[in-house]
């Protein structure tokens, strides 16, 4: 297993796992799709804080992240997880957990990031175990109907620690 920075060309890799993974997000597919998009749009600005876990050459996980750096005036930027996924045989061997420390690490280290944002399901027990248990998020806000479906978020928070 090898964990490194997501290319331009990882991007079918990518999206095939998010398609899996989280098909009620992004149910269009290819160069119009939101995934594509916004694919593009956070590797040509960002292009430090995104990775990939491949297996043999194939894409079995990534973290697609952004910084927020219009803050309100005197606030630090922060970096923003916008989708991680794993595929499903891939699951419970620490691969979203590693994803997630590289890409705090380079938000840290190379944006100065004060903390780290993201949103999840309130039903969605996996990530949400792995953001408060595992890497010490905390809940910030219940955002209401979120998702398209009405489902509420949960707005999540982490510190990031700097030297
Ligand atoms: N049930 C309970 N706890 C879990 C589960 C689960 N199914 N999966 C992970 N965890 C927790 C555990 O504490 C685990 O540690 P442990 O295995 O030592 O007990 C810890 O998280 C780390 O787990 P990883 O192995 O690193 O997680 P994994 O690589 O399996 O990926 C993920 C977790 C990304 C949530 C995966 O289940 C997945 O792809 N789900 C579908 C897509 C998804 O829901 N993505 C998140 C949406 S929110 C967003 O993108 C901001």
């Amino acid at each position: 297993m090898n964990i490194r920075r997501a290319r331009a060309e990882d991007l079918p890799g990518m999206q095939a796992c998010n398609l899996r993974n989280l098909p009620e997000n992004y149910t269009m597919k290819y160069f119009m799709s939101p995934f594509y998009l916004t694919y593009l749009y956070h590797c040509a600005t960002w292009p430090s804080i995104s990775y990939i876990a491949e297996d043999k050459g194939r894409i079995v996980g990534y973290i697609l992240a952004k910084m927020e750096e219009e803050t309100a005036e005197g606030e630090p930027p922060h970096g923003h997880v916008t989708s991680i996924s794993v595929l499903r045989s891939y699951r419970r061997l620490g691969i979203a957990k590693k994803l997630m420390l590289r890409s705090q690490e380079s938000m840290a280290t190379i944006y100065r990031a004060s903390h780290v944002s993201l949103h999840v399901r309130k039903s969605n027990r996996a990530a949400l175990s792995l953001y408060r248990d595992t890497l010490g998020f905390e809940v910030r806000d219940i955002e209401q109907k979120y998702y398209a479906d009405g489902e509420d978020a949960y707005a999540m928070r982490l510190t990031l620690e700097h030297d």
